[in-house]
């Protein structure tokens, strides 16, 4: 087995509070084991255009408490063609780059699989705030875009309840209710509705005719954003019609759930992962994502990480309906 001596780096896809903690743990890790650390700029594009440089242990200082990512994130349509793949393992391959290491979520473990099956070598590390990745207990950055719904609806509840209003919250997760259900059951939300499991108009419905209005004057109504009956507004417009008694509104939370400094959760889970995937990388390990189960460090095939999808922890709905009488 060939020994790895310089690796590159790189954050791909949406940002997630915790990536700056992730990049930090992998060019420390790497100095530590001897190797020589790459800093790759703006995801893919950075590979394929070249922009790769040298990076050190103290370019990596102070940042483990800053959300975004210090290495830019960008989409990059030629890495989706042979060509730009070409072109960027040229790239790397030229700077003596022998092992690639990708914090990212969904699509860009996507362009990692692809690329490691032609070059044979990214290791990747689930930083999304989604937490959608098969394979992992949790991806960095979702703890902290929970924090950041639950500040959100505390103080939506309190002018909900000066009020007597009734308000959806719509939250991110593309096409997963993770933020969702885990915000409503820390929030004590009244209902919340989550891709995953098919909304019946009429429980809610039930709900908001027998519960909120005999024992309740206000309410909040977490929706996940990929919910298939559209997004908040959608849901609220159905639901104003069918109970115009209610005053409703709408909060659309938006990106600030992307942003803010990592929870201390996110810092941990960040470092830990940084740190094994340079392990991984030194075992000889490829084509892997690196992630906890269990509070174990585990290492996830590509195939299964992107191909699967993470069971809900739908427990979460019995309890928000327990709590919410
Ligand atoms: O994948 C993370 C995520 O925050 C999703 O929850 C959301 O749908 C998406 O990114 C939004 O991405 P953007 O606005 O960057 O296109």
């Amino acid at each position: 087995m060939k020994d790895i001596k310089r690796v590159g780096v790189l954050t791909s896809g949406g940002d997630a509070p915790g990536m700056n903690a992730a990049l930090r743990a992998v060019v420390r890790t790497a100095i530590y084991n001897g190797l020589e650390p790459f800093a790759i700029y703006d995801g893919y594009k950075g590979i394929v255009e070249g922009d790769i440089r040298a990076i050190g242990a103290r370019d990596v200082s102070n940042i483990i408490q800053r959300g975004g990512t210090i290495l830019k994130s960008a989409r990059c349509e030629e890495f989706h063609t042979r060509k730009g793949r070409e072109k960027a393992a040229k790239n790397l391959l030229e700077k003596g780059i022998d092992g690639l290491i990708v914090i990212g979520g969904d699509g860009s473990f996507c362009g990692a699989n692809i690329f490691s099956k032609e070059f044979n070598i990214p290791i990747g590390i689930p930083g999304t705030i989604d937490n959608d990745l098969y394979g992992t207990d949790y991806t960095i950055g979702f703890d902290t875009a929970v924090n950041t719904v639950v500040e959100a609806v505390d103080k939506i509840r309190d002018t909900a309840s000066a009020h007597n209003r009734l308000f959806f919250v719509e939250v991110m997760g593309r096409d997963a209710g993770c933020i969702a259900l885990q915000s409503a059951v820390a929030s004590g939300a009244e209902a919340v509705l989550i891709p995953e499991v098919e909304t019946h108009f009429y429980e809610l419905e039930e709900y908001l005719n027998s519960e909120l209005k005999s024992h309740k004057n206000s309410g909040i109504v977490i929706v996940a954003e990929g919910e298939k009956h559209g997004g908040a507004y959608q849901i609220a417009e159905k639901i104003g019609k069918d109970y115009p008694e209610y005053d409703i509104r709408v909060t659309i939370l938006g990106h600030i759930q992307r942003g803010g400094s990592p929870t201390s959760y996110d810092r941990v889970v960040a470092s830990r992962l940084g740190v094994a995937s340079i392990e991984a990388l030194i075992d000889g390990k490829k084509s892997v994502m690196v992630g906890i189960v269990n509070s174990d460090i585990v290492h996830v095939p590509f195939e299964k990480a992107i191909k699967n999808s993470e069971e809900i922890p739908t427990y979460l709905l019995d309890i928000n309906k327990i709590l919410s009488i």
